[in-house]
């Protein structure tokens, strides 16, 4: 055997022998901290076999001690002060599990600087804040793991990070929002409204503590961000994705879509455009027979499009307890790995290499679904499509339901490809015109007849 290699496995088995135990700290045991907490010892037995020595939770900071949680934790570990978890000595892995920008930021940079490893699955730390957690965990030393950020229990980043490598990525299509999809899957099956199904959303603990973040797209954009930049390998501003959420969607409009064969998602969608970037949240019409259209109620999915694998599509629960906990689990053993066999080999997070620009949504190419409150009288549909002509915009049907002489009716048309920017020049036109009553609704279309 060489020197090297020698050295190698010299290494291994003395950090094998020295670490006896892996200590976890938690800081939030709510409704991913829980699903945490229930894995690492309901699992325990299996975990130490694959990790090689006990994973235990150690330390807990929570805001509501007194808060019945339905686990039995050790004595002890209860604190309510976060930093406590962070300065323990014994603690090898932080985990943060409370959301928001602060204090889970400062509490993070506080454990990377004490040389500990840390896991979060806060996207909206990570889509802001994400670059300068990277940069101060590789000048310790420590790994940051974010698998449970996207997609809950799918194991995407892992995906893109590691199984994906080989490819340079061309698309990223994804339903990344478990709480909109829910939404718009119970309005689209089971005709129930915004209100009652969002709240149903909260109480299965799906939601942000902001559910604004959730149907606003704010949450899906911020997950966006962290695919493009594992997928594209740099940053992207957040602000400069387009993000629409899915507030003004009317079962109108999901009644329209499914005459033309399409169903209503919250898409999130990143494609390779040159040396740009094209980067855009927005609620989009998409086949019934596309596998994308098919996924309903929590359940997320992924697609990806690699030059030499070709169409993946990973697809699972994306948010709940269980399912988050069981990604942020598997980053805690994966850790916990390379704690024992020192240094890790895996492939690096690609999250601080040069900016990448995103290219300027009025500039985008898209079929639209265009649905205008117009009056019922001779004329109207030719000034409209004139409009429509005159920017380029070429119609591929046209819709008009119910009659009312005199008074206002929905005429729904769906175009050809076009460019954005004559569709909302276009749409200014339209809506100044006298036989025009609303805002007219613009919904894209992702795969439709081009
Ligand atoms: P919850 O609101 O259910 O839990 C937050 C936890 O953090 C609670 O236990 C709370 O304590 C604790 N906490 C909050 N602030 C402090 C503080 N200053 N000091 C100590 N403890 C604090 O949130 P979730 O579990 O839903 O979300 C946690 C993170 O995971 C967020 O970043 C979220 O975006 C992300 N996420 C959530 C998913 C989901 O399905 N819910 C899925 C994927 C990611 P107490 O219980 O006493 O109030
Ligand atoms: N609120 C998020 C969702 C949690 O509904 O998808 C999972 O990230």
């Amino acid at each position: 055997m060489e020197t090297a290699d020698r050295a190698v496995v010299l290494n291994t088995a003395q950090a094998l022998k020295m670490k006896q135990k892996i200590n976890v700290g938690l800081i939030g045991l709510g409704t991913v901290g829980t699903g945490t907490f229930r894995i690492l010892t309901g699992n325990a037995e299996s975990i130490r076999h694959r990790v090689g020595v006990p994973v235990e939770v150690v330390k807990v900071a929570v805001r509501d001690p007194k808060r019945d949680r339905g686990l039995s934790l050790p004595a002890g570990v209860l604190t309510t002060d976060p930093m406590d978890v962070v300065t323990d000595p014994s603690v090898d892995i932080v985990v943060e599990l409370i959301g928001g920008y602060e204090p889970a930021r400062s509490l993070l940079l506080e454990a990377i600087a004490r040389g500990k490893h840390v896991v979060t699955a806060n996207k909206a730390l990570l889509a802001v804040h994400g670059i300068e957690i990277h940069a101060a965990a590789r000048r310790a030393g420590v790994d940051v793991g974010f698998e449970g950020s996207v997609g809950g229990g799918i194991p995407v980043v892992k995906a893109l990070k590691e199984a994906l490598a080989a490819n340079r990525i061309l698309s990223i299509y994804g339903i990344i929002n478990g709480t909109s999809n829910y939404i718009l899957s119970k309005m689209t099956d089971e005709d129930r409204s915004f209100a009652d199904v969002l709240a149903e959303a909260q109480q299965a603990g799906y939601a942000e503590a902001d559910p604004t973040f959730d149907v606003g797209g704010i949450d899906t954009a911020h997950k966006l961000a962290i695919l493009v930049n594992l997928a594209f390998g740099a940053g992207v501003d957040l602000k400069d994705i387009y993000t629409e959420g899915i507030t003004a969607i009317s079962p109108e409009d999901i009644d329209f879509g499914r005459d033309f064969g399409y169903k209503l998602k919250l898409l999130a969608i990143a494609k390779a455009r040159g040396g740009k970037v094209e980067a855009r949240v927005h609620p989009t019409m998409v086949p019934d027979e596309y596998p994308i259209a098919k996924v309903g109620g929590v359940y997320n999915a992924i697609q990806v499009v690699g030059d030499a694998c070709g169409d993946i599509m990973l697809y699972g629960r994306g948010a709940g307890s269980l399912p988050t906990g069981s990604a942020v689990v598997a980053d805690i053993m994966d850790i916990s790995r390379s704690i024992l066999m020192e240094p890790s080999r895996r492939l690096p997070a690609v999250t601080e290499r040069a900016h990448l620009e995103v290219q300027p949504m009025d500039t985008i190419t898209s079929i639209y679904y265009l649905r205008f409150t117009a009056l019922d009288q001779p004329g109207v549909l030719s000034q409209i499509s004139g409009i429509l002509g005159r920017h380029n915009i070429s119609i591929a049907q046209v819709i008009q339901r119910g009659r009312k002489e005199g008074g206002a009716v929905p005429l729904v048309v769906m175009t050809h490809t076009a460019l954005e920017r004559d569709i909302q020049k276009a749409l200014v036109e339209v809506k100044s015109l006298a036989s025009v009553r609303e805002q007219p609704v613009l919904i894209r279309v992702e795969g439709g007849p081009e």
